[in-house]
């Protein structure tokens, strides 16, 4: 085990990889990985009362309300699991996130993966996923067989928010808002940018080499 916490926030425009990371980092670091995106996604599979709530937004690719997204990553990172650590995806987007989650938690470094509008487009239209969480892309990324995920053998999809128009407003609110946070990481001295246009293993390899230079070891 590692004696120091690790606690990690991965922020980039849509399709930058922090999904494929968040799952490699925490295979590596045995560290639950918490997406949003993917907790929003499966209230709305549910239908749970928040997930009637939040369905249309999801589709349009506007943000779900600050209230209700702080409240479930707080009861989310109190539980037993995030004790030693975790890895947050796609969570803070904005300032009013990111001042909550550091007036309550710690954080060790926030990782922003970048890549231009044009390879987010590129990425999101050759993404497939599957219900456990697996994502993949027919070209960068494919599994080993096609539309089979490797991991459960479920059949793959196309993600119900990848549509042109939402993926548009997606990147729009990430660079009105989401880009927004990155001068008050800076000031906390936790911010970190990586270059997202490389293969997915030379990226988790920038990250993690961040990570280990802070004296943070493998579990
Ligand atoms: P969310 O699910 O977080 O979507 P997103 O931010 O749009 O990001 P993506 O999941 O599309 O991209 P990714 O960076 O994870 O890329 P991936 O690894 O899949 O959010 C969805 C919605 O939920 C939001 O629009 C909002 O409505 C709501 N929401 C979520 N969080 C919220 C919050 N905090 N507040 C309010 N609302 C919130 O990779 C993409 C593709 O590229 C894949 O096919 C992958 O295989 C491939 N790929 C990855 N890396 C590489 C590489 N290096 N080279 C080549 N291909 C690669
Ligand atoms: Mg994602
Ligand atoms: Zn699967």
């Amino acid at each position: 085990m590692t004696e120091k916490k690790l606690r990690i926030v991965l922020m980039g425009p849509q399709g930058s990889g922090k999904g494929t990371q968040a799952q490699l980092l925490g295979d590596y670091y045995h560290l639950p990985y918490i997406s949003t995106g993917d907790m929003f996604r499966q209230a709305v599979k549910e239908q749970t009362e928040l997930g009637k709530k939040i369905k249309d937004l999801l589709d349009k690719g506007e943000l779900v309300p600050d209230e209700l997204t702080n409240a479930l990553v707080a009861e989310r990172l109190s539980q037993p699991d995030c004790q030693a650590g975790f890895i947050l995806d796609g969570f803070p987007r904005n300032l009013s996130q990111a001042e909550f989650l550091l007036d309550n938690f710690d954080i060790d470094f926030v990782f922003e993966i970048d890549i231009s509008d044009d390879e987010a487009v590129k990425r999101i239209s050759g993404r497939r996923v599957c219900d456990c969480g697996m994502t993949y892309h027919i070209i960068y990324n494919p599994p080993q067989k096609e539309g089979i995920c490797d991991r459960c053998g479920g059949q793959l999809k196309v993600r119900s928010d990848d549509q042109e128009e939402a993926v548009r407003r997606r990147l729009q609110i990430y660079h009105e808002q989401t880009a927004k946070m990155i001068p008050f990481f800076q000031t906390k001295g936790i911010f970190y940018h990586i270059n997202g246009e490389q293969p997915i293993e030379a990226v988790n390899k920038d990250i993690v080499k961040i990570i280990t230079e802070h004296g943070f070891d493998k579990n």
